[in-house]
């Protein structure tokens, strides 16, 4: 059965045209044409690209998935109860997995009886699987999905009610550079009251093996989902990148403490971009970033909240130290 856009128990709102074909211009544009080359790691998640990025949470080398779901599971009992929260936001919801983790420990204690749920993501598709899912398991739950940037869609939330549990987790953070960052969560910050809680998660820094690896496993799925990005310029531009002519690459940057995951041109080939009449020409060896996903240590994290208007309540770690959840509070 379809679910009405609107009604009692789920509410719909769409920002601006964020998808539109203007903005990935601009964006190509800013990145492609300009060096070092670069890409903006959102359009890795067309239909293709989402699946192939829940297979990657699957893999035995990416670790991150399956360690915050576990630090989730242990500490969520202990973190309903510190916030009693009658409101869920989360950035980035995405199909929302380790939100039931949370959801299921709250209905089970019914400590406050509804709770409301916002999600925001960028895929509108995504987001109203996941209410169809939610809305049909958790009977109490009431669900507003935003479709657009977290920006955004941070500040066209109102009238909630606190407690409100603000969660940022899957170590989406790791995209943003430092200044990206510290201007996000200023944003959740500013709209939070004393009562109000934000969850974080993050991942640390470690072994540069262990880290390459996630980002280049063994089974090759990371490296398809690198190059997908491709064909979504293809079809969207008209570009005729042809995957077979580039390579995956994930490097280590200890200075940055950040994965950087590049696709790397494998001969001299020209780039068609009939939308700005325009070409590029990629040299062998020549690299574009795709994406950032930066490593924190406790010292960095604490650094970070202090320069964003937060302060660590509480910090959850599992022993080998792989990954942090933080339950911060506003300053
Ligand atoms: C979705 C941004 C958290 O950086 O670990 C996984 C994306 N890229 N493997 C990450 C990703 C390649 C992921 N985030």
């Amino acid at each position: 059965m379809d679910l009405p856009l609107s009604s009692k128990r789920f509410q719909l709102q769409e920002l601006s045209t964020q998808d539109s074909s203007e903005l990935i211009q601009k964006d190509v544009l800013e990145g492609l044409f300009k060096r070092p080359r670069s890409l903006p790691p959102k359009y890795f998640y067309d239909d293709e690209g989402s699946k192939l990025f829940d297979a990657i949470c699957k893999t035995q080398d990416y670790y991150p998935t399956r360690t915050e779901s576990a630090l989730l599971q242990k500490h969520t009992q202990e973190i309903i109860e510190i916030v009693k929260p009658s409101t869920c936001v989360e950035l980035g919801a995405g199909t929302s997995t380790k939100t039931e983790i949370l959801l299921s420990e709250h209905s089970s204690r019914s400590i406050n009886e509804d709770i409301a749920y916002i999600c925001i993501d960028v895929c509108k598709e995504v987001l109203i699987d996941a209410a169809h899912r939610l809305l049909d398991t958790y009977k109490n739950l009431q669900i507003k999905s935003i479709v657009g940037e977290y920006i955004p869609a941070i500040q066209a939330i109102e009238k909630i009610k606190s407690p409100v549990l603000y969660k940022f987790i899957g170590s989406s953070i790791g995209n943003f550079t430092e200044d990206e960052a510290i201007e996000l969560l200023w944003e959740v910050a500013n709209k939070m009251t004393s009562e109000d809680y934000f969850l974080i998660g993050m991942d640390r820094v470690k072994d540069k093996e262990v880290l390459e690896r996630a980002y280049d496993d063994s089974e090759g799925v990371t490296a398809k989902f690198n190059l997908n990005v491709l064909n979504v310029l293809n079809y969207k531009l008209g570009t005729n990148f042809d995957l077979n002519n580039f390579s995956h690459q994930s490097i280590y940057n200890d200075k940055q403490q950040q994965i950087e995951m590049y696709l790397t041109s494998q001969c001299i080939q020209e780039i068609k971009f009939p939308v700005f009449d325009k070409t590029i020409k990629l040299e062998n060896g020549e690299k574009i970033l795709t994406e950032i996903s930066r490593k924190y240590t406790k010292a960095s994290i604490k650094n970070l909240l202090e320069k964003s208007g937060l302060k660590e309540a509480m910090h959850f770690e599992p022993s080998n130290k792989y990954f942090s959840l933080v339950l911060a509070k506003r300053q």
